[in-house]
Order: C-alpha cells, then sequence, then structure tokens
C-alpha cells in the first residue's frame, strides 16, 4: 500500500488539476469576437476597478455596456497565490520600468525601478499579492478636506462592506465587514510559526494584534487577502465571471483602446481600438469611463488631448483640455535588506515548497504552503517617531515575509525586481541556502511626488515614469526611522526563541558606514528601493474649481469635457495608507453608483469660491458649475 501511493502521485495532479479547473470560475471564456456599433456605456480596462464598474453598471437589464481589454483571460497559474511574482514579465504583464532614479535604487539594474502592471481580465488584481487593507479612515477625510467631496470614511466605508465576502467568521461578525458580496477575502488556512510569532512580536513594541481595517489601524495582524478557496480572487473572478450571463454586458479581450474620440462639443462620443491588427471604432450613447490604472489611464488621456497643454502641443497633439494629467503621481516603496536567518525548517523556500503533495493540498482542498499571499504573512502597521502616535494614522506598514530575495535561489525575484549582479552577490548569494524572513516597511505617505509624460505621440510607446523615489528629504528620515523598528521586531523573543539572526552581509557602496548605523540604513534604502506596486495619483480627483485636479468628485474629467470619466487608481488625490486594491475596488463601486445617481456627494459647507454659482440643489455638484468652461 505504502509504496503505491507515490506512483500514483504523478497522475494525480493532473487529476486534481483538471477538477480543479473545471470548479474554478474562469473556466468559461466571457470575451466575445463581435461587438455592436454602440452602446450606453464604454469602461476601458478590466482591472481592480474597472470590472466593478462594468459589473454594477450591467446590473440594469436595459443598459448596455461595453468592456474593453487590452489583455486576456488568468490562467489556473495565476490562480496560485505563492505564484504571484512569477507572473511578473510575462505576457499579461505590462512590465514598465521607471526612469533612472536620482536618489534611490542604486542597486538595481540602471537605477530604474521594475513596474509590473497587469494586462488581463481583471487587471493588477491578478499579479498582485492579494492582500485586502482597506487603508485609515483619515486617508478619506483628508480627501474630503482637499475637496473630494463624497468621499469620507463614513461615505466609503459603505461600498467597502458592499463588494465583501468575508469568510472568515470572527473577522466577518467584528462589525466592519461584509458577507454575501462578491469579492471573496479570506484569513490564510495555514498560517507558519514565523507569521504566529509577528503578532506576538508586535505586543513586544506595544503594538495589538488588531483587525486592520477595523476599529483601529495601528498595529500587527496575520492579514487577510482576496482569495476564494485557497486561490486568487481577482475582480475578474468576483465581478466579471459572476455576471457572464447577462446579454446586456459585452467584454472584449486583446482591445487595446488608443485613443477617446470627441465631438466639437467635447463631449467623448466613442474610442478606437485595436484588435490584432485592425483598428475599430465604438461609440457610446451615455459615457465612457477609462480604467486603464494610474500609468494607462494617464497615457491614454493625453493621447486623447486631455493633458498639460505644452507637453501635448510638444508631441503635436492636439488640445482637448488643459488639465494636469500624469502630475502628482504618488507610490509606496520600501527598502530591502532587513532579512534575517533562523533555525527552522518553515520559510517558503522553493526548492522545498514546490512539491506534488503541497500541489495536491492546493489544488484538491485549496490548503498548504501554495495559498500564501505571495509570501506575506504578516502586516504592521507602526508610527515611526515622526508620526502623531495619538492619531491612529501610522505612517509605515510593515510587510513580513516569510522568506527573502534567496528563497527562490535566485531565480525570480532578483530578475524581476532587476537586481544588479554586485548587489546580489555581495549581499544575497551567501544566504542562498538558508530559511530566512524578511521585514519590509513601506512608507505609506511619501512625500515625494514624480510624474507620467507621454514618450511620444504612439500609443505604443510605453510612457516615461519618473517616481522621483526619495528625493524629499523627510522621506529618508521616516525610513531610516521604520527600518530600526523592523529591526527590532526580529530581536523580540517571539523570533529569538527561534534564532533569528540578522544578515551581516554589507551593501555595495555602503561598506564605509558602520554597520546598522543610521547612515548605513539610509544607505541600503537608497540602494535596494523597491516599489510595492501602488502607483496611485496621476488624474487627481478635486474641486471643479481646484487647478491640480483633472477629475471632480463624481469623477468626471473637468476642464469642459463632457460624457468621460476616470475610475481607477489615479484619480486618489494623495495615496492611502495601505495597498491600494481595496480602495480601488471600492472607487469602483462608489463611481458606478454616482453614474447611477446614488448617494451623490454632499456639499454641505463648501466655501465655493468666486466665478463659481451655489445654485438651487445643494446636493448636486452641476449646480458648482458656475463658469461656462466647467458647464456639462
Ligand atoms: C505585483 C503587484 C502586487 C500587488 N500587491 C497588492 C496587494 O497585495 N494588495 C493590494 O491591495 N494591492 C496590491 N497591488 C496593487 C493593486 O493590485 C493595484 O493598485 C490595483 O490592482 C490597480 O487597479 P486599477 O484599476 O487602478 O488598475 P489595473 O488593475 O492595473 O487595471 C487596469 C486595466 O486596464 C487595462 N488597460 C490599460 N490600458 C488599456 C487600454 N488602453 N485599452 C484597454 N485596456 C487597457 C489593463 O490591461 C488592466 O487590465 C499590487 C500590484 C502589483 C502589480
Ligand atoms: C495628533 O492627533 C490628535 C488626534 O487626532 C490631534 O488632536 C492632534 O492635534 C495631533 N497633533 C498634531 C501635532 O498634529
Amino acid at each position: 500500500m505504502v509504496n503505491v501511493v507515490p506512483a500514483l502521485l504523478p497522475a494525480l495532479v493532473p487529476l486534481a488539476t483538471l477538477l480543479w479547473i473545471r470548479a474554478a470560475d474562469h473556466s468559461l471564456s466571457i470575451s466575445r469576437n463581435k461587438w455592436d456599433h454602440e452602446y450606453d456605456y464604454i469602461v476601458v480596462g478590466a482591472g481592480s476597478a474597472g470590472a466593478v464598474v462594468a459589473n454594477r453598471l450591467s446590473e440594469d437589464p436595459n443598459v448596455k455596456v461595453l468592456l474593453l481589454e487590452a489583455g486576456g483571460s488568468e490562467n489556473t497559474f495565476s490562480d496560485i497565490p505563492l505564484a504571484a511574482a512569477t507572473l511578473q514579465m510575462t505576457p499579461i504583464d505590462w512590465a514598465y520600468q521607471t526612469e533612472p532614479q536620482e536618489t534611490s535604487c542604486f542597486g538595481l539594474v540602471n537605477r530604474r525601478s521594475r513596474w509590473p502592471r497587469g494586462r488581463v481580465l481583471g487587471g493588477s488584481s491578478v499579479l498582485n499579492y492579494m492582500l485586502y487593507v482597506r487603508g485609515n479612515k483619515n486617508d478619506f477625510d483628508q480627501w474630503v478636506e482637499k475637496g473630494a467631496y463624497g468621499w469620507s470614511w463614513e461615505e466609503v466605508l459603505p461600498y467597502f462592506i458592499k463588494s465583501e465576502d468575508n469568510r472568515d467568521p470572527t473577522v466577518a461578525a467584528n462589525g466592519y465587514h461584509g458577507v454575501g458580496g462578491l469579492l471573496t477575502v479570506s484569513s490564510p488556512p495555514d498560517a507558519t510559526p514565523i507569521s504566529v510569532a509577528f503578532p506576538k512580536a508586535g505586543k513586544h513594541l506595544g503594538y495589538d494584534h488588531v483587525d486592520i481595517n477595523g476599529a483601529t489601524q495601528t498595529g500587527f495582524t496575520i492579514p487577510q487577502g482576496t482569495v476564494r478557496r485557497g486561490a486568487r480572487c481577482s475582480t475578474a473572478k468576483a465581478f466579471l465571471y459572476s455576471a457572464r450571463d447577462r446579454p446586456n454586458l459585452h467584454v472584449v479581450t486583446f482591445a487595446y483602446v488608443t485613443k477617446v474620440l470627441f465631438n466639437e462639443f467635447k463631449r467623448a462620443v466613442g474610442v478606437q481600438f485595436d484588435r490584432f491588427s485592425l483598428t475599430h471604432m465604438v461609440y457610446a450613447r451615455k459615457e465612457i469611463i477609462l480604467s486603464g490604472g494610474s500609468v494607462n489611464s494617464a497615457q491614454l488621456l493625453m493621447l486623447s488631448g486631455i493633458g498639460p497643454r505644452d507637453h501635448l502641443e510638444a508631441h503635436g497633439i492636439p488640445v482637448i483640455a488643459d488639465l494636469p494629467v500624469g502630475k502628482n503621481l504618488q507610490d509606496h516603496i520600501y527598502p530591502g535588506g532587513i532579512h534575517f536567518t533562523f533555525e527552522g525548517k518553515y520559510s517558503f523556500v522553493q526548492r522545498r515548497i514546490v512539491s506534488i503533495p503541497n500541489l495536491i493540498a492546493y489544488f484538491a482542498s485549496g490548503r498548504g504552503p501554495m495559498t500564501t499571499f505571495g509570501g506575506v504573512e504578516g502586516l504592521g502597521f507602526i508610527n515611526t517617531k515622526y508620526a502623531n502616535k495619538s492619531a491612529d494614522w501610522p505612517d509605515f506598514e510593515i510587510h513580513m515575509v516569510s522568506g527573502g530575495p534567496t528563497s527562490d535561489d535566485g531565480q525570480t525575484f532578483r530578475r524581476v525586481q532587476g537586481f544588479t549582479e554586485e548587489m546580489w552577490q555581495k549581499v544575497y548569494e551567501p544566504y542562498v541556502k538558508f530559511d530566512t524572513f524578511s521585514m519590509y516597511p513601506v512608507m505609506l505617505r511619501p512625500k515625494s511626488v514624480g510624474y507620467i509624460k507621454l514618450r511620444s505621440s504612439s500609443p505604443y510607446d510605453p510612457p516615461i515614469i519618473d517616481p522621483k523615489y526619495l528625493t524629499h528629504p523627510a522621506d529618508i528620515l521616516s525610513m531610516v526611522d521604520a527600518m530600526k523598528i523592523s529591526i527590532a521586531v526580529g530581536l523580540t523573543p517571539p523570533y529569538q526563541a527561534m534564532k533569528a539572526r540578522l544578515f551581516e552581509t554589507v551593501f555595495p557602496g555602503c561598506e564605509h558606514y558602520r554597520i546598522w548605523s543610521d547612515e548605513y540604513l539610509a544607505c541600503v534604502a537608497r540602494t535596494y528601493t523597491a516599489t510595492i506596486y501602488h502607483p496611485v495619483g496621476t488624474c487627481k480627483m478635486g474641486a471643479p474649481w481646484d487647478p491640480t485636479a483633472v477629475v471632480d468628485p463624481e469623477l468626471r474629467v473637468l476642464g469642459g469635457v463632457k460624457g468621460l470619466r476616470v475610475a481607477d487608481g489615479s484619480i486618489m488625490p494623495t495615496i492611502v495608507s495601505g495597498n491600494t486594491n481595496a480602495p480601488i475596488i471600492m472607487i469602483g463601486e462608489r463611481v458606478a453608483d454616482m453614474i447611477k445617481g446614488v448617494n451623490l456627494p454632499r456639499y454641505d459647507g463648501v466655501n465655493v469660491p468666486p466665478g463659481f454659482k451655489r445654485r438651487s440643489n445643494e446636493n448636486d455638484i452641476d449646480e458648482f458649475f458656475g463658469d461656462d468652461d466647467f458647464k456639462r
């Protein structure tokens, strides 16, 4: 008996795989090869926000919706949570790179940060690490203070809850969560001892074990993820496959939108898109919603004549509206370099984890190490000495990974993050055979702000991306403090019980500083500067009279443009203090209601500047457009 089982195993895997594929939500294609000439709404991009918008608008069977997506479908491999990083630099990734950074990224090839972005139904929710984090209530209240009326925490919380199907009964019952929504949120089924130790370590530093999406954000937790029965729950799975029987929702994949078409009154009337080398046009009776993400929505607006006048004219693009598109680029970064070895064999070492029993556990029952959120097993929202401790508005988020750049023997991370050969060899190569874990403190509200510009007027040239990481002096100071706290986490009794030891290798270019001194830590942060993939802000939302705004609080493009909204990460006025997927899904939910005319922003107490008349209905933003330029 005992000997027969191993012999059967190779056959079990394909069998179980097949069963799983059958059960999976994306086994049937939802894309079509024929479409109509005209729709009520056209949504561009089927990512975290676009999938939600398309779903909600097509709830009304009398409304015809077209969803255009540049990429194809997800697959059984992209479903495996632990495999997240291996999806980068494949055909489902736009694989952007930033401009060479002047004060950061010294340890990356050409000083460029690699920027994966999903090019697939589900967008970046197919490439992401699935962490379910809503951000801090102060983030949204601050948006309102700066003119984004209707987006206070009180007003957006119902939309987070609307999407959510929280499968952890303890969390679901704490008063801040939803059940029965389309987006599945789960707790990890099999947390490792490194993960279990994390909230305990936090306690030693004075941080409670909390639901970071609950009453208070400050604290440590074992995170929840957008995972369904152990597999990734992308927004395509949650919001598109569930709507595949609707005859009024047409989804077309491999459709790359190259231009928004306007009539002579600046009304967006249709889009032009390329599909398998042919160019098509399709028209919208009501509205067009751009949900291409922070890079592509900005690029598409500029290609279509909406952007900074000088910049568009320099590329010979006729200007429809002179708006600050592409500015206000904000992203979350973390320093690599805080890694520990320990005694024990339970970190995510690829050699050991990718095994037939683990694959069977995953495919057959959605359990085991394959289900872990890209290796992230702990989140700690901490206050550096620069944060206001009484405000419950932490300035850093430690991502604890039960592994590190060496866990895959240098096969994936090193390549997709673009390590220089020197950094790999000096810092990491010596630890290839070790079990490790890492602390990555993510800076939540960076002061460094960058931009996106067109490289050329061709939609096939990737835009110029310059996030200007660590150019603001305040950022490096808070980062060094966060690194010290992250080191302290590994030195607490729960991790010392595992004999956790910091890596002893020294970063190239930092040899002349005393190791672990402030100067050394700053040097490490400027050498291994990594994005956690949250670019936002390039089509900023603000009051209609705000010269830095691209869209109004109902996400309608300003500058006299009609029939066009932007709904994705790009509209965030300031980056949220947490991972961006859940907030962007919320943006999709919120704007869909606004398009339907439900829960429109309230403008009580707003000081309307001269030139903008407040008229009859206080709750209708249209009443603010005293200036003809803003009239719709
Ligand atoms: C590697 C990685 C890990 C991440 N980890 C996490 C995490 O753990 N937790 C978290 O909360 N967030 C995470 N994020 C961030 C989060 O996933 C993104 O912020 C979010 O998915 C962005 O949503 P979006 O709607 O703005 O854009 P996207 O989801 O990127 O969607 C844009 C879509 O539009 C399509 N598109 C673009 N241009 C066009 C065009 N011209 N024509 C047609 N289609 C077009 C794209 O192909 C894409 O499908 C991660 C992101 C990445 C890349
Ligand atoms: C810190 O936060 C508290 C609570 O929100 C607030 O009352 C106080 O004014 C803040 N202090 C500073 C210096 O911003």
